[in-house]
This record gives structure tokens, C-alpha cells and sequence, in this order.
């Protein structure tokens, strides 16, 4: 059961030093509120600074998880490399663990406590043939208010990037199996979301795959680099929500994780017209809780049809 509060449709914390900051309201001022409560969902994006502490790192995403179950969230987002992120391919590997392991295990009960729906996005799930081939899935894993897996996305593009002067150089695949599909959107309380990861977010065939088959809730849970990010984060997030005419939510990773590797944040909520609905900076922890309004959304597609206008495949093909 969620519950809906009418405030400004963004609702912002940031926790200081990953601090739980407690809702302040009265008691009466609360009754008030919740009078007025409009009929929208709130789903909550956050960010977090992960490290190669995955004790550390459960303990400070709860804190959020909690934080935005207090203040009404239905579903909360968490961004890529939740579990952790390592300081060198070994480390990453041996901190792998299967969908069946502790970690998603922690997950499901704290989903199942607070009766919220929660987006891991980015798992390191170890693969089928991991004994043989030491290779794990990037996966990213939709758990309902009961604490079941309703679906696994796995990412699908994966970063093999070399940004020559600017301080990127990741191989993701050197340790990661990309995943083999696409998963269909899954119904959940804010609406039908669509599963992306990270760098899946600079393919819209994927993006318009999903709106397709009828997503209204594009999801990017990512960990970009500062580099990447201050560059292309915000126009990309933009830009797949006015294409596909679905609200865009981006948990993010946020600062400093090991000496080697530091992340941009801005973990980010758009609209189907494009408009941030909530962003949670670029300095420390936090979480942004924004409307999810449907209605919003039907106008949008109402107003400018361009589903309708798309042409069949063999015009986009024509080039051969
Ligand atoms: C990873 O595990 C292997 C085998 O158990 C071990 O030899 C190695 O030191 C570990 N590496 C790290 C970075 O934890």
C-alpha cells in the first residue's frame, strides 16, 4: 500500500554523509497534507557512493530505501554497482555472487519489511558458466513488495571505452557477459518500466524497443564517469524521454569509490515532455522523490503522436 503526500511534485533530500534526514512535519501538518494528497504514485531515484564494502554499502542504501519509504515512495530506484564497486577485475570477481547469494537474499527481505518495490539496477551476478570461465552478467533486477523477482534485465551494451586524454579507460567486457535479450516491461505500482543499464542508455533502438512494446518508465540505473557524464548525462536522459514519450528514472553513483574510479551522480528523474523532475546533485548521497503522473504522460503522447507517426521498418531500412 502506498502512500501519497502533495507536495511540490519533487521531493529532495540529500543525506549529508549519508546521514538519515527524518521527514520534520507536524503530526497535524501531515494530516493535512495527506487531505490534500493528489492520486500519483512517488517513486524515488537515488544515488549513493559505493565501494568495495558491500557491508558499508548495503547499510547506507537501506538508510535510503528506508528514508524513501517513510516519505511515501511505492518503488525506489538504486544505481549500478549498489552491491559494489571494485578496485580491480579480481576484486570485482571474487565479490560476485549468484541471484540466489546473501546479497539479493538482503535485498528481497528488506522489499518484503518495508513493502516496497525496488529496482537493483547493476548486480554482479555470476554467470552460468562461472566455475569454467570466471564471467558474470551485469544485471539489472526488479523485486516486488513481497521481496519476489518479477524480472532481470542484463545489460546489454557493454563499456569497452578508451577516452584517450580525459582519464576513461574501462573494459567492462573483459569480465562481463553481455546479456543475451531484451526484458519485457514489467507492470509495478508507478507504472510499466522498461529495464536499461549505464551505457544502454546512448542506444535507442533499445529505448524505442521498449516504447514499443509499451513501457511508460524508462529506467538508466548507472554509474557514469565524471568525464562522460558532465558531457552527455542530462542530454542523454533528455533525450530518450522526448523520443519516447516515457518518464526517464536514473539512479546514479555519486564521488569517489576507490583511488582509481569516481562517478558523476545527478541521479535524475525526467518527464515525457523532458522536463528533470529531480536531481540529486553532484556531491554526496541522496534521494529525489518525484510524481509519477500518468496523466502527464497521456497528454504527451496525445498531444504529439510520434509513435503513431513512426514509419514501418523498411523506410528506417531504405539505406540499405
Ligand atoms: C581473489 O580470489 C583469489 C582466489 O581465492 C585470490 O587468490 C585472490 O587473492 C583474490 N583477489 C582479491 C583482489 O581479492
Amino acid at each position: 500500500m502506498c502512500f501519497m503526500l502533495a507536495f511540490s511534485p519533487i521531493l529532495r533530500t540529500q543525506a549529508r554523509g549519508l546521514q538519515l534526514h527524518r521527514f520534520t512535519g507536524t503530526p497535524s501538518l501531515i494530516g493535512k497534507l495527506c487531505r490534500m494528497s493528489s492520486t500519483n504514485p512517488l517513486a524515488a531515484v537515488c544515488q549513493v557512493t559505493s565501494t568495495p564494502d558491500k557491508e558499508a554499502n548495503f547499510a547506507a542504501c537501506k538508510r535510503l530505501v528506508e528514508q524513501a519509504k517513510e516519505r511515501g515512495a511505492c518503488m525506489v530506484f538504486l544505481p549500478e554497482g549498489f552491491d559494489y564497486i571494485g578496485s580491480s577485475r579480481d576484486e570485482t570477481l571474487n565479490l560476485s555472487e549468484s541471484m540466489e547469494g546473501e546479497t539479493i537474499s538482503r535485498y528481497a527481505e528488506l522489499a518484503r519489511k518495508l513493502e516496497v518495490w525496488l529496482s537493483l539496477g547493476g548486480f554482479h551476478e555470476r554467470g552460468e558458466n562461472w566455475e569454467s570461465d570466471r564471467r558474470i552478467y551485469n544485471s539489472h533486477i526488479i523485486l516486488d513488495a513481497q521481496g519476489h523477482i518479477v524480472s532481470v534485465y542484463r545489460k546489454g551494451h557493454l563499456f569497452d571505452v578508451e577516452l584517450t586524454g580525459r582519464g576513461v579507460s574501462l573494459k567492462e567486457s573483459a569480465f562481463t557477459v553481455p546479456g543475451p535479450a531484451l526484458t519485457p516491461a514489467v507492470q509495478t505500482p508507478i507504472g510499466k518500466v522498461g529495464l536499461g543499464v549505464c551505457y544502454d542508455l546512448r542506444f535507442p533502438e533499445l529505448s524505442l524497443a521498449l516504447r514499443r512494446q509499451g513501457a511508460e518508465i524508462l529506467t538508466y540505473p548507472s554509474a557514469f564517469t565524471v568525464a562522460t557524464g558532465a558531457a552527455h548525462w542530462e542530454v542523454l536522459l533528455r533525450a530518450r524521454a522526448i523520443e519516447t514519450q516515457c518518464f526517464v528514472l536514473a539512479a546514479a553513483q555519486v564521488g569517489s569509490h576507490h583511488a582509481k574510479r569516481a562517478s558523476y551522480g545527478h541521479a535524475l528523474a525526467v518527464d515525457p515532455w523532458g522536463t528533470v523532475l529531480g536531481d540529486c546533485g553532484g556531491a554526496e548521497a541522496g534521494v529525489a522523490l518525484v510524481q509519477v503522473d500518468m496523466q502527464k504522460l497521456r497528454d504527451t503522447r496525445r498531444d504529439m503522436p510520434v509513435e503513431q507517426h513512426r514509419r514501418e521498418a523498411t523506410f528506417y531500412s531504405s539505406l540499405g
